[in-house]
Parts: C-alpha cells; sequence; structure tokens
C-alpha cells in the first residue's frame, strides 16, 4: 500500500473476551500518535453495513483498559456473510473515508476481514477470544481471565463440594477446543478432565481416576467437562449410574466472558493493538497480530486461518500422572 494512511476503522466481533476494550484503546491511542484518525465501529461487521459508528479520541478511551467487555459493543452478522452485506459494508467504508478496518476477535471475525480485503478494503486482525483456539497465535487476548474466573469459580465449588464430600461436575467455555478446560483442571487439580481432543473412555477417564482418587484418600472430586466434549448433566447422570454417587453439575456459562482483564490480557491486547496500527502506518496489511515464541509477529489472514492448533496433550498426561494417579496401595 503506497498511500498514506489517513482514517482506520477499529470494530470487536463475535463473542467477548476481557481485554478487547485494552486493545481499543491501544488501537485508537496508537493511532493518534502516527496522526491516524480512528473511528469506533460499533456493533461489529453489522455496524460496519449499518454505518453504526463512532469518533474515538484519546479521552473516548480512557479507563477503560482495566474493564471487561466492549465499548464497542459486538455481534455476529449473518448479513456480513452475504455479498449484498459486504458490498454495504464496502461502500460504509468509503463513505466514512476509511483506509482500512482493524478486526478484534475470533477466526470468523477473521474470516470477514479477509472478504473485506479482496473487495479493496485493507484489514488488520487482532485474535481476541477466550477459547484460544486460534491457529496462528500462541495466545489470544481473554483466554488468561476467563481461566482466573473458572478457577475462582471452581476453588468455591470445591469448599462446599469438600464439606459435603460429594462429586462436583463442572462445564468450561471453549467451543470446539478444550484449551480452556486443560488449563483450568490443571490448575485447580480436577480428579479428571474431558477435552474434545481426547475420545472419552468414560471407565478410564471418569469411573478408574474418581476410584483410585477415593482409594488414595479423597473424599470429595472435581471433573471439568469442555462444553465441546459433552454435556456435564450427561457426564453427571453416568457418574451416578456407575458408581452410586450423587453429583452437583454447574455450568460456568457466560459468567467466564466478563469481568476485569487479567495482567496479561492487558498487556497483550496492548501490543497487539499497538502493532496492528504500526503496520498499518509502515503500509502493511492483511495479516493477524500473532504471539510466537514471546514476540509478535504478523501473519497474512489467509495463512492464518488454514492454520490449526493442538491441545498439549503432554498436559493431560501432566494431569493424569498428578491428579489422579494410581493408589498407594497394592
Ligand atoms: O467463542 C467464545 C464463546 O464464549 C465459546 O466459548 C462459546 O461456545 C460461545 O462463545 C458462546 O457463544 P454465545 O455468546 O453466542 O452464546
Amino acid at each position: 500500500m503506497d498511500r498514506k494512511i489517513k482514517r482506520i476503522g477499529v470494530l470487536t466481533s463475535g463473542g467477548d473476551s476481557p481485554g478487547m476494550n485494552a486493545a481499543v484503546r491501544a488501537v485508537t491511542r496508537t493511532a493518534i500518535f502516527y496522526g491516524i484518525e480512528c473511528i469506533g465501529i460499533r456493533r461489529g461487521w453489522q455496524g460496519l453495513i449499518n454505518s453504526d459508528f463512532i469518533i474515538l479520541d484519546s479521552s473516548s478511551v480512557r479507563h477503560i483498559l482495566g474493564h471487561g467487555g466492549t465499548i464497542l459493543y459486538t455481534a455476529r452478522s449473518q448479513e456480513f456473510m452475504t455479498e449484498e452485506g459486504r458490498q454495504k459494508a464496502v461502500s460504509t467504508c468509503r463513505m466514512l473515508g476509511l483506509d482500512g478496518i482493524i478486526a478484534i476477535g475470533g477466526d470468523g471475525t477473521f474470516r470477514g476481514a479477509l472478504e473485506l480485503s479482496r473487495l479493496g478494503i485493507p484489514t488488520m486482525g487482532i485474535p481476541a477470544t477466550i477459547d484460544n483456539d486460534i491457529g496462528c497465535t500462541n495466545y489470544t487476548i481473554g483466554f488468561d481471565s476467563a481461566c482466573n474466573t473458572a478457577i475462582d469459580c471452581i476453588d468455591k465449588l470445591r469448599d462446599t463440594m469438600q464439606s459435603h464430600e460429594r462429586c462436583s461436575v463442572v462445564e468450561v467455555m471453549g467451543r470446539h477446543a478444550g484449551f480452556l478446560a486443560l488449563y483450568v483442571g490443571i490448575a485447580v487439580g480436577a480428579t479428571a478432565v474431558l477435552v474434545p481432543e481426547h475420545e472419552l473412555n468414560f471407565e478410564e477417564d471418569v469411573v478408574a481416576r474418581i476410584q483410585n482418587s477415593r482409594l488414595s484418600g479423597a473424599t470429595h472430586f472435581m471433573i471439568v467437562v469442555a462444553e465441546g466434549a459433552g454435556s456435564a448433566f450427561d457426564i453427571g447422570n453416568r457418574i451416578h449410574e456407575s458408581l452410586g454417587l450423587d453429583p452437583r453439575v454447574t455450568v460456568l456459562g457466560h459468567i467466564q466472558r466478563g469481568g476485569a482483564p487479567t495482567g496479561r490480557d492487558r498487556e497483550t491486547a496492548t501490543r497487539m493493538g499497538y502493532y496492528a496500527v504500526k503496520a498499518f502506518a509502515e503500509g502493511r496489511t492483511g495479516s493477524v497480530i500473532c504471539t510466537r515464541e514471546g514476540g509478535i509477529v504478523e501473519t497474512p489472514i489467509e495463512e492464518a486461518l488454514a492454520m490449526t492448533k493442538h491441545l498439549q496433550m503432554d498436559r493431560y498426561a501432566i494431569l493424569e500422572a498428578i491428579s489422579a494417579s494410581a493408589p498407594a496401595i497394592k
């Protein structure tokens, strides 16, 4: 891109995640630093279709760094999936004089960014989702906050499960991925963690672990289920049928998406927002800002969308060894 960037739009799309506001702030402030005007597009891609925008200046992003949610609102737009919808979005970009769009969200958001760039609007992506399931980047904004929220909730559950000597089955989010469940499961010392990446053998993965745990002295049990691995209620029923326990089931749900972002999410979001604008200012577009080996890299959006990330199964093995090891009896 050889012409100077004068004005960009920034939007948040898909499921929100703690730290999105920090990214919006960083984009706005970095744009101002480079002499670029910044427009906030509200309600994701749908807002671009509807010309739903606010002008962002330094003060409009004051005091949002530590707030969950997104001041720009977010949405999943069906209309943007159509050619007609995307053409309307292009018209909005032309009308507002936008030289580019920074889209903050997950892979659905990046598919939108790719489509828009094919219609001549330069785009950059910033990965933000509590699922941490974006192949091109080690880390996505919001994951750490969601993990900590889930850990806090499960620690509380453990107190009452311990008092009543019960079994708890907790369902955590993650869509089709088990990153959140596995991380949280290790951090709370779960008896078992069920993830979609590992085919469930109920006898081995649940029954035997609870039995081993009991034989090693435990009187309460914590089973963490990734939503993509099945329903916590079904698992609870099966535990009841197999072992006669009376499990209590908790679905953490959207509480995992809220709350103040952790330091890691604020810092990562700020760095990613900075680098997305810097790339634009230096004439590079069409990439997702990714963390890899501690640094930031730009990955072309099409390439980024084709990349997959595998659950670290060594962590699954660690959990197996530590939390539900064989009893110390023979
Ligand atoms: O992608 C983030 C996420 O929170 C997933 O973990 C979950 O499956 C989904 O969004 C829930 O979406 P919604 O907010 O539309 O219910």
